[in-house]
């Protein structure tokens, strides 16, 4: 049985981290179970992915404690190790990724939303990186995407500190983008999903490549490789259907991903 499920609603694909007893805590399993979920997805289907957590609570609360407690300094390297390579296939991945925070979002969860492209959070949500008082720094990513998501002085702040940031908090300081009724917040991000879905992939594919990479350049470096990316996607079926559908001021065709 696996601790992670995975549904395609046409272009759009939903993981859900479905450990809800222990509101969906990050052991080597789910971990594993992620991967293997993440290495299945279809990217020629696939335009853009959600991420959630099963149940009203939790969108993960962390990597798993109980399985911490007692590793040595070379087991907590593995797991560090093993956590951040599953996220960061997560970001690597070629459609964007939607975190449809639902609840807690601690340690590993804050660190898993990060490693998404967006994050938008129910009202009920909760950020936060409490490892400092729990005696170990963040192990998946949080001491290097929460410091490029928000800022150096923010992410200090809470890493240090250990303090919990609400949903409206989250708003205000650049981690979520939007805030919804629990109710609404699987319709909100399947709408935003399939908004992002009915863009030219192939365009919105380099958008992220170029976002990303250009992210970790300087702006000399970054602006020499973006003719590239426009580069790619011009001469496309679906730039040609875009831009002759504009000139001859009609909609235009569904777009193929060709
Ligand atoms: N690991 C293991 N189990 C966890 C867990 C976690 N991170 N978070 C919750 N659970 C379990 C609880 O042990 C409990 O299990 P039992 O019913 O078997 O006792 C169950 O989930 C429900 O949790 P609570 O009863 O505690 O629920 P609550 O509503 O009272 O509190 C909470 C919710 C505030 C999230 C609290 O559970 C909590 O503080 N959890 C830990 C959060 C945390 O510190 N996360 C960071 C972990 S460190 C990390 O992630 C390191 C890294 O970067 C790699």
């Amino acid at each position: 049985m696996s601790y992670v499920r995975y549904e395609q609603n046409g272009f759009v694909g939903v993981i859900t981290i479905d450990r809800e007893k222990a509101l969906n805590a990050l052991n080597d399993e789910v971990l594993c179970d992620l991967e293997a979920v993440v290495d299945a997805v279809d990217a020629d289907k696939t335009r853009c992915l959600i991420i959630t957590g099963a149940g009203a609570k939790a969108f993960v609360a962390g990597a798993d404690i109980g399985a911490m407690c007692t590793m040595t300094s070379d087991e907590g390297r593995a797991f560090s190790a093993k956590g951040n390579a599953v996220f960061r296939k997560i970001e690597k991945l070629p459609m964007p990724v939607i975190a449809a925070v639902n609840g807690f979002a601690l340690g590993g969860g804050c660190e898993l939303s990060l490693s998404c492209d967006i994050r938008i959070a129910a009202e009920n949500a909760l950020f936060g990186q409490p490892e400092a008082g729990l005696g170990i720094t963040p192990g998946f990513g949080g001491t290097q995407r929460l410091v490029r998501t928000i800022g150096v002085g923010k992410a200090k702040e809470l890493i240090y500190s250990c303090r919990n940031v609400k949903a409206e908090e989250a708003l205000s300081i650049g981690l979520v983008n939007a805030v919804y009724p629990a109710d609404q917040l699987m319709a909100e991000a399947m709408k935003l999903a399939e908004r992002i879905s009915g863009n030219a992939p192939i365009a919105v594919r380099q958008c992220k490549k170029a976002i990303n990479m250009g992210l970790q350049m300087d702006i000399d470096s970054a602006t020499t490789l973006e003719p590239e990316f426009f580069a790619a996607c011009c001469g496309t079926q679906d730039q040609k259907n875009a831009m002759t559908a504009f000139c001859e001021k009609r909609k235009h065709d569904p777009f193929l991903n060709k």
